[in-house]
């Protein structure tokens, strides 16, 4: 049997190597954004865009600009040992891993705003948050100029925001979004879900439980949206392990305005605390 041929990988960090590197790139170039401390849903991603595309381009960035809060920041996890020996692993052709200083210099002044569909759900917890997502995502769809670009149904809200940017300021860049990756019992994977306690991850799949029951009774014929609410904000209330509930919506696919009656496409999703981990969750009912 012949040899497995070791695959090389390129590791970048400056802007002007970036953007030398995917113009020389075979075609299609696909990009992965990422923050790191990749699990099974990051994989999944660069999986597909493998199987799609001639070059694999991966970004390895944790944006400040995305983080209202500096605690929630400086603990976010960070591995990039791990993350790149996974990524040789997956074929991954280009890493862009550059620094804060690279992406923001000083005099950086551009941010993309998307309006009214980064101001809801999320963003109304989270403020700046999607403004800090479409800036440094517009920056590395410029500096790779990718054919396509992956993201996670995991943040719902997030595809769509980049969605929208990318029709509205032409990026040409088709957007593909996969579906959540979940553990065994339901939960979504996500690089916070480690800063649990044994006894917060053993509750956490309750956020699914109650999506689920909106998909139930849904698909049982249900269609006023309140009911639909009520319901899941029950289940999540009867769980001791879930402090504080900040949404729990049933909304438009593509405008996310929250619905009275249940339509064609629409997103369920909910956030909520357990202790000092905030999770989110969302499926599609169609
Ligand atoms: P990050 O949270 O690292 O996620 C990178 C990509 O992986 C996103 O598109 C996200 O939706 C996807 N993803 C995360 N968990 C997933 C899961 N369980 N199943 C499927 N996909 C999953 O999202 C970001 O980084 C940042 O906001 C970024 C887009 C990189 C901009 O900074």
């Amino acid at each position: 049997m012949a040899q497995a041929i070791p695959h090389s990988m390129r590791v970048i960090t400056t802007n002007e190597e970036m953007s030398q590197a995917c113009r020389e790139a075979a075609k299609p170039v696909a990009l992965v954004p990422t923050m790191g401390a990749l699990h099974a849903g990051h994989l999944s991603l660069i999986n597909q865009a493998r199987t799609d595309n001639s070059t694999v381009a991966v970004s390895i960035f944790v944006n400040p600009s995305q983080f209202g809060d500096k605690k929630d920041l400086d603990k976010y996890p960070r591995d990039m040992e791990n993350d790149l020996e996974l990524l040789r692993r997956h074929g991954v052709d280009l890493v862009y891993a550059p620094s804060v200083g690279e992406v923001y210099p000083e005099g950086f002044n551009t941010w993309v705003d998307v309006g009214p569909l980064a101001s809801k759900l999320e963003g109304l917890h989270r403020p700046e948050h999607f403004r800090g997502v479409a800036t440094v995502v517009s920056k590395l769809f410029n500096l790779t100029r990718p054919t396509r670009a992956y993201f996670g149904q995991k943040d719902g809200q997030q595809a769509v925001v980049i969605q929208r940017l990318t029709v509205d300021l032409a990026m040409g860049v088709e957007v593909v979004v996969m579906p959540t990756i979940r553990d065994a019992d339901g939960l979504a994977m996500s690089s916070r879900n480690d800063q649990l306690s044994p006894e917060q991850r053993f509750a956490a799949p309750v956020l699914y439980r109650a999506l689920c029951q909106m998909y139930l009774l849904w698909s049982g014929g249900e269609r006023d949206a309140n009911v639909l609410r009520d319901a899941a904000g029950m289940i999540l209330k009867s769980e001791p392990a879930v402090e504080t509930i900040d949404y729990v919506s049933v909304a438009d696919m593509s405008t996310l305005d929250e619905l009275q009656v249940v339509e064609s496409r629409v997103m369920v999703s909910a956030a909520v605390w357990m202790g000092a981990v905030r999770l989110i969750d969302n499926i599609v009912l169609e």
